[in-house]
């Protein structure tokens, strides 16, 4: 063994022994002569002391120092030596090592390091260096105590994740990578077959129609951690590869699942918190969360809900409104508590003016017309446009959105789609002003009772809701039936206003199956070539099965207050997608293509283009 210790672990008990540590030297400091090293392995930081005057007789000094010459910032160093106390005064209380020193009796460079792009050791008020310069040299990144602690974090999770699914009898099964494309929301990425030229597979978006054809293959529990890809755009929750907890599971309805979900994140939370999670988790539905949070992803952890206030502003006489209403829209209103602004009553400190003004402006932004105010006072709605609304209005308003003294009214006013979504965007951006999340614990929501279908933004055209294998509620859709009043056995597990996992009961009934195929536009061709084998494997006596999958970068990255899912995933793609320590997406040879009997048409365009 190079060690008989990390550089994490030794403490005033260990003072007299012989040890040898081995890490990379993130600090040095000559005081006099007398060396300093600060030795870092992933278990901590350890300082060894080179003492001229306090080294053994025996020791070839000469050798040493020549040799402590040639050690650089972060060249990886073993060391052998003595525990001691550090000199009174010089303990460093945020180290559970820092009580404690090595004197070097020996030391051997194990590897020498370049100059480094940036610093690795975080000091205090350091910032980041940019992303792009931290993903170019990763493995320097991973070196950082932060990204050390954030991949065991998810490692243990997942680890706790994998126990409480195999007390609970589930199968880790694996799902193949090469696939037959099948849409599911997104763009796959294709990847040409040498042996079948023209031919290609998919990389799977999930392993969705795997793992329900494992269902009809009788394994009645699965789960996997499986990787998944899609070619979509970038977002700070998304990238081109990435992990699902994927569950799967025979003879279930949504509960079912549910509670299963319930009882793995319990006791994934028992053993990574030491905590009890409060379960059940609340249920909202689609049109609860839309029409009360403005999102199908409601973070609950403060209030700021959304009321319709559109019967009481209606006998009005403010243009701004009337001029909506008109046209259909919906006005909805929001009480900003006086306590959440930390005003006193009546005081227009904390959210004034100024403040207000700046929220019209953030409303402006966001695509609406602007944004309403009213202030309550102990004489009732204050604003500068108070005037145009009668008073049977104003306390009717007062009434529907509990106003008290010093509470702030604010009004968005549009469609009703765009008005709930402003209204959504808003309560998000009081949170963040007011720092109402702050030190409130982790908020788990259902959302249930989604339709089954919606109209693509776009097109206009029936799109499922969330993907094509989501069973009706009823079991099955009537033919007269009003498509877009079904709704799905779908569940979202929404995470403190992000969606972190979805399921639901699937169609085990290959004609439904198909209905919903037709109804998505697709022609009995197509069906028979996309859909051919699925259909026939739920035609030999599928079972009724749901399952669900959590996307575990969301879950870590939230559980450990991430600004990107980048943060808690070791070899992530950048914003545009690529991977900077490698090189990757990258150009091929030629050569390469023609063996796929490919043509680049991009290659020609940039040969055009130089
Ligand atoms: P869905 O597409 O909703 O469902 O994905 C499930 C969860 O995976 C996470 N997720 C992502 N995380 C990072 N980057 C992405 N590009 C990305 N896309 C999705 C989210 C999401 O909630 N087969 C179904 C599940 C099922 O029905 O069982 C599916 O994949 O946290």
């Amino acid at each position: 063994m190079m060690r008989t210790h990390t550089c994490g672990e030794l403490r005033a008990e260990d003072i007299g022994k012989h040890v040898e540590l081995a890490g990379w030297i993130r600090f040095s400091r000559d005081h006099g002569g007398v060396l300093f090293f600060d030795v870092a392995d992933a278990y901590g930081t350890t300082q060894v002391v080179y003492d001229p005057e306090g080294i053994s007789e025996g020791a070839d000094r000469e050798r040493l120092e020549k040799l402590f010459k040639s050690f650089g910032r972060e060249s990886v160093i073993s060391v052998h030596g003595v525990v001691r106390n550090r000199v009174p005064g010089t303990e460093d209380a945020r180290n559970p090592t820092g009580q404690v020193e090595v004197m070097i009796e020996d030391s051997k460079l194990l590897n020498s390091s370049k100059p480094l792009p940036f610093e690795i050791a975080e000091q205090k008020g350091s910032l980041l260096p940019s992303e792009d310069l931290r993903l170019r040299y990763r493995y320097l990144d991973l070196r950082r105590v932060q990204m050390g602690n954030n991949l065991r974090f998810r490692h243990r999770l997942l680890s706790a994740a994998r126990r409480a699914l195999d007390a609970e009898g589930f199968v880790e099964i694996e799902t193949p990578v090469l696939v037959k494309e099948s849409p599911e929301g997104a763009r796959s990425f294709i990847v040409p077959s040498r042996i079948s030229p023209g031919s290609f597979y998919a990389l799977p978006q999930s392993p969705q129609l795997y793992k329900q054809m494992l269902m009809v293959g009788g394994m009645d529990k699965y789960y996997q951690v499986a990787r998944c890809f899609r070619d979509e755009d970038s977002r700070a929750d998304r990238q081109p590869e990435f992990t699902q907890l994927d569950i799967e599971q025979s003879f279930v309805d949504d509960k079912d699942v549910q509670a299963v979900v319930e009882k793995i994140l319990a006791s994934v939370w028992r053993s990574v918190y030491g905590k009890e999670l409060k379960t059940p988790f609340p249920r909202i539905t689609f049109y609860d969360a839309m029409h009360r949070y403005g999102t199908d992803a409601p973070d609950t952890r403060y209030g700021l809900e959304l009321n319709d206030v559109t019967d009481i502003v209606k006998d009005a006489k403010y243009e701004i409104f009337q001029r909506i209403l008109g046209k259909g829209g919906r006005v909805v209103g929001v009480n900003v508590k006086a306590e959440l602004t930390k005003a006193t009553p009546t005081d227009e400190s904390a959210v004034g003016r100024n403040e207000v003004d700046r929220l019209i402006e953030w409303a402006k932004s966001q695509g609406m017309g602007g944004l309403t105010w009213m202030r309550m006072t102990k004489d009732g709605l204050q604003s500068n446009i108070v005037k145009y609304f009668p008073k049977e209005v104003t306390q009717a308003l007062e009434a529907k959105l509990g106003a008290e003294d010093g509470d702030l009214l604010l009004f968005l006013a549009g469609s009703e789609i765009a008005a709930l979504k402003a209204g959504g965007e808003l309560r998000r951006k009081l949170a963040r002003d007011l720092k109402l999340t702050e030190g409130k614990d982790h908020q788990f929501v259902w959302l249930v009772g989604c339709p089954l279908f919606q109209k693509d933004s776009l097109t206009g055209q029936l799109e499922p809701f969330h993907h094509a294998f989501v069973c009706p509620t009823a079991g099955h859709i009537g033919e007269d039936e009003d498509i877009w009043a079904i709704q799905g056995m779908s569940y979202d597990l929404v995470l403190d206003g992000s969606e972190i996992g979805s399921g639901s009961v699937r169609c085990h009934d290959p004609a439904v199956q198909r209905r919903i195929f037709k109804l998505m536009g697709m022609s009995d061709e197509k069906i028979e070539r996309e859909f051919g084998y699925f259909l026939e494997a739920l035609g030999f006596g599928a079972p009724p099965h749901g399952g669900i999958a959590l996307g575990v970068d969301r879950l870590v990255s939230i559980l450990l207050g991430c600004e990107s899912i980048r943060e808690v995933i070791a070899f992530p793609k950048n914003k545009k997608f690529q991977s900077l320590m490698d090189g990757c997406p990258d150009t091929v040879e030629e050569a390469r293509l023609a063996e796929l009997q490919l043509l680049c048409l991009a290659g020609d365009e940039e040969e055009k283009n130089e």
